[in-house]
């Protein structure tokens, strides 16, 4: 069956959404997704635990997305800095993208999904670049929800990266300086092709960036909740979503 508002194929009509007002969905989302760790600890359970169940969320907030017409969720799952954990954190996290994508895989090509990764992948095990490689490969003819996993991700390195690519170009006279925009920048970051996120949710209750998307945020409606990432549910997904729809974005005007 069809979503009658999106066209899409009808995942869910959980009742909040129907109240959303459907010509003002944010056309990009991003999350922080934090707390595992609390989560775990709350519950007597080893840190990974938390992490697994985190991993579980993303289907109920895929599937949200498309439900209301979300065009890219972009989804923060491994920083730069992560890589400061203990070994053993460091290795179920990087173990999880091929658990994930071993169940949700079909479904995500089913349901039209398009999966996308942001960040240096090269310095991935190979097990982990091999899992996200294949799902990048076997939905990139999909022209549904953008899924894109922010993994070893970091915003400074990426702007750094950007900058000396221009030069470069610039130093092997394939663009001028005097022609350099904020477009220009735009096309030099990971995220190149991705519109700039509409909405930043993060989640347990931290109010930081942690070196995501800095550039790409700049006018971003940013919305937080106490809620540990582990119990974000598709109803707080879509409060976020409501919250986003009262603001008044002016983009520096009045
Ligand atoms: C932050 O919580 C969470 C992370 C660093 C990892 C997030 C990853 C997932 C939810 C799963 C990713 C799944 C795929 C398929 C890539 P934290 O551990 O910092 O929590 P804490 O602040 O309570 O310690």
């Amino acid at each position: 069956m069809l979503n009658k508002l999106t066209g899409r194929k009808k995942m869910s009509s959980p009742e909040a959404a129907e109240e959303l007002q459907h010509e003002k969905i944010p056309s990009h989302i991003a999350i922080i997704m934090d707390g595992n760790g609390r989560w775990a600890k709350q519950r007597g359970l080893p840190r990974i635990a938390g992490h697994r169940e985190g991993m579980n969320v993303i289907r109920n907030i895929v599937k949200a997305c498309n439900n209301i017409g979300v065009d890219t969720l972009t989804l923060y799952a491994f920083s730069t800095e992560n890589w400061k954990r203990p070994k053993q954190e460091v290795d179920f996290l990087m173990r999880l993208p091929e658990r994930f994508l071993s169940v949700e895989l079909p479904k995500l090509i089913e349901e039209n999904v398009r999966v996308r990764i942001t960040g240096e992948l090269e310095k991935l095990p190979d097990y982990t670049k091999k899992a996200v490689n294949k799902a990048v490969d076997s939905t990139k003819h999909n022209s549904g929800l953008i899924l894109n996993f922010a993994l070893n991700y970091g915003s400074r390195s990426e702007l750094m990266d950007a900058f000396k690519d221009i030069y470069e170009d610039v130093d092997k006279g394939l663009i001028k300086k005097e022609d350099i925009t904020e477009t220009t920048v735009t096309d030099y970051l990971m995220t190149s092709g991705l519109k700039e996120p509409d909405l930043l949710i993060r989640t347990s209750g931290e109010m930081r960036l942690s070196n995501f998307m800095l550039w790409q945020l700049a006018y971003a409606e940013f919305w937080f909740t106490d809620v540990l990432w582990p119990d974000f549910t598709q109803d707080n997904f879509h409060e976020a979503v409501k919250a986003y729809q009262k603001r008044q974005r002016r983009y520096g005007g009045v």
